[in-house]
């Protein structure tokens, strides 16, 4: 070959490299997100509708650091405890291979385990925990061929700079090595939550990529303004952050789909602050067909 038409090709080869990828991203601007395999439904990834027209995000609930009989933490050692007879490996690759907008991530932690336990944070040092958790969820994610990581403890036994410090250096650690590509947490508003989260956003927030506020943690028959005004809050609390809008499928609180939630989702979109939206949880819209996984898309999808 010629040497100018090897300098040619050279210059395609490393352009469409560079430009093919920002076109998908643009391409695919609208983010949805659901929770998946906490409550024992089973539940399958082909189950649920998806739209070619968003970007996917299945999130598997939880890897837990605890193990069971007796239930007791283990120090950052994680397990995972999502419904693995539903959610295996094989069907991780066969959704993402059948679905290239899809990508699927893990939860850490979540509310309870086995019959009702509060799922608590609980390290005994900052180095052994991250230590354990770098080495049990590189594991985890290589095995189920994962993308991302969500971060959802709700109970705490440490001090917020504790949690700030060990998630920020396991987030830190999990993106400088391309373990995962993008990462979330999953605060709600309460005293006995928010200081941590707001730790760990004040020091680690720019490894942070989305706020998954789960507003269905505020009371059942919010309405649209009240909705908003928690919104602006929460875009102040987390400031410069992603937040995604939320409501739940099990009968929890926050402003449903049928008091207005995706009228708010509207004026967020005109006033440019809808970064996507996520549902807890599949399990949950199972009974119901998807009905609002499939509105919320169709939402997100039209411009
Ligand atoms: C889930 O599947 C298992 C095994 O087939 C079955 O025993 C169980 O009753 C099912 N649970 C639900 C909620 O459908």
């Amino acid at each position: 070959m010629e040497p100018s038409n090897l300098l040619i090709l050279l210059i395609i080869q490393v352009s469409s490299t560079f430009l093919l990828p920002i076109n998908a991203a643009t391409a695919k601007s609208a983010l949805f997100r659901e929770y998946i395999g906490a409550e024992g439904q089973n539940v399958t990834l082909s189950d649920v509708p998806i739209n070619p027209d968003v970007e996917f995000h299945f999130i598997l609930s939880f890897a837990i650091d605890y193990t069971d009989s007796p239930t007791s933490p283990t120090d950052g050692d994680f397990n995972v405890y999502w419904d693995m007879d539903n959610l295996t490996p094989s069907q991780v690759n066969s959704i993402k291979a059948k679905h290239p907008n899809v990508k699927v991530a893990m939860s850490l932690a979540g509310d309870t385990i086995g019959d009702g336990h509060h799922v608590f944070f609980k390290p005994t040092s900052i180095n052994s925990w991250v230590r354990n958790a770098i080495y049990s969820i590189t594991e985890i994610v290589r095995k189920y061929n994962l993308n991302g990581i969500d971060i959802d403890y709700e109970h705490f036994k440490s001090d917020p700079d504790t949690f700030a410090e060990c998630m920020g250096r396991l987030l830190y650690y999990l993106k400088q090595n391309e373990i995962v590509a993008f990462t979330s947490i999953a605060p709600y508003e309460h005293d006995s939550v928010q200081p941590y989260y707001l730790a760990l956003w004040q020091k680690y927030g720019h490894l942070i990529d989305y706020v998954n506020f789960q507003f269905y943690a505020y009371p059942k028959g919010t309405t649209i303004s009240q909705f908003m005004r928690y919104f602006e809050k929460q875009s102040s609390n987390y400031r410069g952050g992603k937040i995604l809008a939320s409501f739940g499928t099990d009968g929890s609180g926050g402003l449903s789909p049928q008091n207005g939630f995706f009228t708010a989702c509207g004026m967020l979109r005109k006033q440019g602050k809808l970064h996507g939206i996520f549902i807890w949880s599949a399990d949950d819209s199972k009974k119901d067909n998807f009905r609002y996984e499939k509105q919320s898309q169709d939402f997100l999808a039209s411009k």
